[in-house]
């Protein structure tokens, strides 16, 4: 399979999780069998790490990946995503942790998320941290990040859980770039 191949459609797949995890702490359980569902299959899974072809992204889109079973947004901010998050104060964070599996005692400033010292892109486990349901993207929630629609979870423009439910910030997993175009995720 090709990269290509295991990047297409996931727009589709993630407006399908977003509804049908919509509604109850029942229906995140359902959101995790469906994202069990989307698993690719056995010898992609075992694929520890992935390298993936961002030259497509635009600025102020986001593309969604599988990795390990789980969705990863890949997202190439705006300047303005970029600046109201950089604004925050820690102080003001329900979690205080940038939740960096490449600095896991990083505080949660916005330069310790991003890939890039530029803060252009964001890479983050698209599950929330309360019981697992898909946040939806482009700008969601009062927080112009991400939001999901289970319980209410509304999260930053750097993926910073700012009001609702969930206890942590989006994760973001080990990953960097290769070159000015591939980000190798693992
Ligand atoms: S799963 Fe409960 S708010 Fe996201």
């Amino acid at each position: 399979m090709s990269h290509a191949d295991d990047h297409v459609g996931t727009r589709r797949d993630f407006l399908y999780y977003a509804t049908a995890g919509a509604g109850t702490v029942a229906a995140g359980a359902a959101a995790w069998t469906l994202v069990n569902q989307m698993n690719p299959s056995a010898d992609v899974q075992a694929l520890a790490s992935i390298q993936v072809d961002v030259s497509g992204v635009a600025e102020g889109t986001q593309l969604t990946v599988k990795w390990l079973g789980k969705p990863v947004f890949i997202r190439r901010r705006t300047a303005e995503e970029i600046e109201a998050a950089r604004a925050v104060d820690v102080s003001e964070l329900i979690d205080p942790s940038a939740q960096n599996a490449n600095d896991p005692t990083a505080p949660a400033t916005d330069e310790n998320r991003t890939l890039d010292e530029a803060g252009e892109w964001l890479v983050q486990i698209g599950v929330c941290t309360h019981l697992g349901c898909v946040p939806i993207g482009d700008g969601a929630g009062d927080f112009g990040g991400w939001f999901c629609p289970c319980h209410g979870s509304h999260y930053d423009t750097a993926g910073r859980i700012r009001r609702g439910p969930a206890p942590q910030n989006l994760h973001i997993p080990v990953a960097e770039f290769l070159d000015d175009t591939t980000i190798k995720l693992g």
